[in-house]
């Protein structure tokens, strides 16, 4: 059988778009789950002594800090609580046997508090900064709804502060040519996030700042980056049963430790990326639709705080009545 010249053309054509696809697919795999099983990731231990963990008293930055911990390295926990810090300063030490030191720090406090801990770590070999401490809204909101204490709050400890603790640790990460800086975005910085706009805009900012960081880093020998998680089942959440989709903070961390080095902005956990990864498929069809969607799941969460808001209200009254 003898093929036209158009025919020819179009096989090849086929040919080559397979084996896009194939090495694409290939190459997702690897890094998704392959890679990180096998332990390809940059081993932390060999970066410095230190980890210090902004938000590290609870959650997603609680599991890095124990689970850091439990590789060996000594850690600067960071938080507003000192009650809280100790506390956890103690399950640590007791569990691990490392050092612990803590911070007590208002992150949305500004300069004075960036040159605070660059002060109480300007000693420590800082193999690993998590710049984790972050605030969203307490449901989803109308923008102009949001108080302007909620929009302060996010934009000082979500945007400012991850800016100002990775300005004043990474100079000497640099010079040691060594070192490994976890930025905590979120999903919502690459999903429509009608809601909670300010939330996501904050997130999408630490994912572009983690973007081009990577790539000052590295020729300085320091890898950067980004994890994006979707649902995690921790206080901010207010998700109290872990599910295959929220999972706990320590599940998250365990699957996210794995990706560094490997992944420079990861969701962490693989469920998360079929999440986002349908999400991104949903806009390819049908952009509105997947808005539409979206707006409408967030409208049944904020009904459903508002429905409970007003009966925590009445309840209160009634046992004011009462009394
Ligand atoms: N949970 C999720 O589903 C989810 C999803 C995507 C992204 N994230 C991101 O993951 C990060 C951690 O979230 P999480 O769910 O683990 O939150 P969390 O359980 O509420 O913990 C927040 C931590 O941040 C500290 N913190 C809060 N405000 C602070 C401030 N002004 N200064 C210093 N520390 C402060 C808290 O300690 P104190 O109260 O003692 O200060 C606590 O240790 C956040 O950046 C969040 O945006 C979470």
């Amino acid at each position: 059988m003898t093929l036209t010249c158009w025919e020819k053309i179009s096989l090849v054509a086929l040919a080559a778009i397979g084996l896009r696809i194939l090495i694409k697919a290939s190459v997702l795999v690897w890094r998704k789950l392959m890679a990180p099983s096998f332990g390809f990731g940059v081993n932390l231990i060999t970066q410095g002594r230190w980890a210090v963990v902004t938000g590290g008293t609870s959650g997603i930055g609680k599991a890095y800090a124990e689970q850091l911990a439990r590789k060996g390295l000594d850690i600067v926990l960071i938080s507003r609580s000192l009650t809280k810090l100790e506390e956890v300063a103690a399950e640590i030490k007791q569990r691990y046997s490392v050092k612990v030191r803590v911070v007590e720090a208002d992150l949305t406090e500004g300069q004075t508090v960036y040159t605070k801990i660059a002060k109480a770590t300007e000693e420590l070999e800082i193999a690993v900064v998590v710049n984790n401490a972050g605030s969203s809204y307490d449901y989803p909101e109308l923008f102009t709804k949001v108080s302007e204490d909620c929009v302060e709050k996010i934009v000082q400890l979500n945007v400012a502060a991850v800016t100002g603790v990775a300005r004043v640790l990474l100079p000497k990460m640099f010079e040691r040519r060594k070192g490994v800086l976890i930025n905590i975005s979120s999903s919502m910085a690459v999903m429509p996030s009608p809601y909670l706009s300010v939330y996501a805009a904050s997130k999408a900012y630490v994912l572009k700042l983690s973007s081009d960081l990577a790539t000052e880093a590295e020729p300085n020998g320091v890898t950067v980056q980004c994890v994006i998680p979707g649902p995690v089942a921790t206080k901010m959440s207010k998700i109290k049963k872990a599910t295959w989709m929220a999972p706990t903070a320590e599940k998250f961390v365990e699957s996210s430790l794995k990706t560094i080095g490997i992944e420079s902005c990861t969701t962490g956990y693989p469920p998360h990326c079929l999440l986002t990864g349908f999400v991104h498929g949903l806009r390819c069809v049908c952009e509105k639709g997947a808005v539409w969607l979206i707006s409408k799941t967030m409208c049944n969460i904020r009904a459903r705080a508002l429905n409970r808001k007003t009966n925590v209200k009445d309840n209160a009254k009634d046992s004011l009545v009462t009394e």
